[in-house]
């Protein structure tokens, strides 16, 4: 399955995405800038990642804003709540019937979208079914949306309260990529990923038997001492070659090119057309998951250039 959807992903694919995914951070940062006033997450970070899926697998515009709107019921927990709560099982299952649909009318008139793609896709002869290219429009409306949101917000935020490093990136826009690699080691948006042992090993002299649930940190790992020096600071300078944000090994993010490709476009467009900014920490909250850190809300007023 992988192997089928990873042909939409690839860095040359990805790359010729830049102008479309341009031209929709453009388009929502005039609205949000022309303002001058405005939440950074529901006027640009939590509009643009949606927008760029959205593009890539059919969903209509008009349509857009109630995917995003399930996408992120389906997320939501409240503090002290660690089950899946109605609304969310409930926008899950709505969502799950929204993509049905599309697969459904995908299959009797193709369009030129992902999902026409992995219907018709053949590997080896072997085809998606139905169920699997649901599974996968799902999957990709919830990893490929809160994640990068999160993402944009972080950056705004650090550089926000790290005003050093602010002055590095907002003298230099050609510094926008490290803007946003620091930003994924320092704070990421996916604290956490399980896995289960298909065997028993060892790691830093403890025993892991066979079978056992593992969940790696690895917003932790991102801070290991011995890999980046001074870990805790925010340090655009730094060498981030190394994090491990997007995971590793065969599940290594599929959209990790994406993702940085809509950061790098979305924050360079901010760098040159904001001269500073400003953030309202009373009106700033965080969003309630275990495994999601970023912003719900992030009020923030800008001087423009
Ligand atoms: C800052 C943004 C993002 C972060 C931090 C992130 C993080 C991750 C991580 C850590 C994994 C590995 C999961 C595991 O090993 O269990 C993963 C997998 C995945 N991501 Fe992302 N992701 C981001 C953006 C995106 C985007 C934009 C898309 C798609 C448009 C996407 C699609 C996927 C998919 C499909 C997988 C599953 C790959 C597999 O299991 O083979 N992600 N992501």
């Amino acid at each position: 399955m992988r192997s089928l959807v990873s042909k939409a992903f690839t860095p040359r694919r990805v790359a010729a995405m830049e102008d479309q995914v341009r031209a929709l951070a453009v388009g929502h940062l005039d609205t949000a800038l022309e303002r001058g006033t405005f939440d950074f997450v529901a006027d640009f970070a939590g509009l643009l990642p949606m927008d760029v899926i959205s593009e890539m697998i059919g969903v209509p515009p008009a349509e857009r804003p109630e995917v995003r709107r399930l996408a992120d019921l389906l997320v939501h927990r409240d503090p002290d709540l660690f089950d899946i709560p109605p609304a969310g099982k409930e926008a899950a299952l709505n969502l799950a019937g929204y993509f049905a649909d599309m697969v459904r009318s995908r299959r009797s008139v193709p369009r030129d979208d992902l999902t026409s793609a992995l219907l018709e896709a053949d590997v080896d002869g072997d085809r998606l079914s139905d169920d699997e290219v649901i599974s996968f429009l799902f999957l990709m409306s919830v990893a490929g949306n809160e994640t990068t949101t999160k993402l944009l917000a972080n950056a705004w935020y650090w550089a926000w309260r790290f005003p050093d490093e602010r002055a590095k990136v907002f003298a230099a826009a050609g510094r926008v990529p490290e803007w946003v690699e620091e930003t994924l080691r320092f704070d990421t948006s996916t604290q956490m990923l399980l896995r289960v042992t298909t065997g028993e090993l060892s790691l830093h002299d403890t025993v892991v038997p066979d079978g056992a649930r593992v969940l790696l940190l690895v917003g932790s790992a991102n801070r290991d001492e011995r890999v980046f020096p001074h870990p805790d600071r925010y340090d655009l300078d730094r060498d981030t070659s190394k994090l491990v944000s997007f995971g590793s090994g065969r599940h290594f993010c599929l959209g990790a090119a994406l993702a940085r490709l809509e950061a790098r476009v979305g924050l360079r467009q901010l760098v040159d057309r904001v001269a500073d900014y400003d953030i309202d920490a009373e009106g700033a909250t965080r969003v309630h998951s275990i495994n999601v850190r970023g912003f719900a809300a992030l009020p923030t007023t800008v001087t423009r250039r």
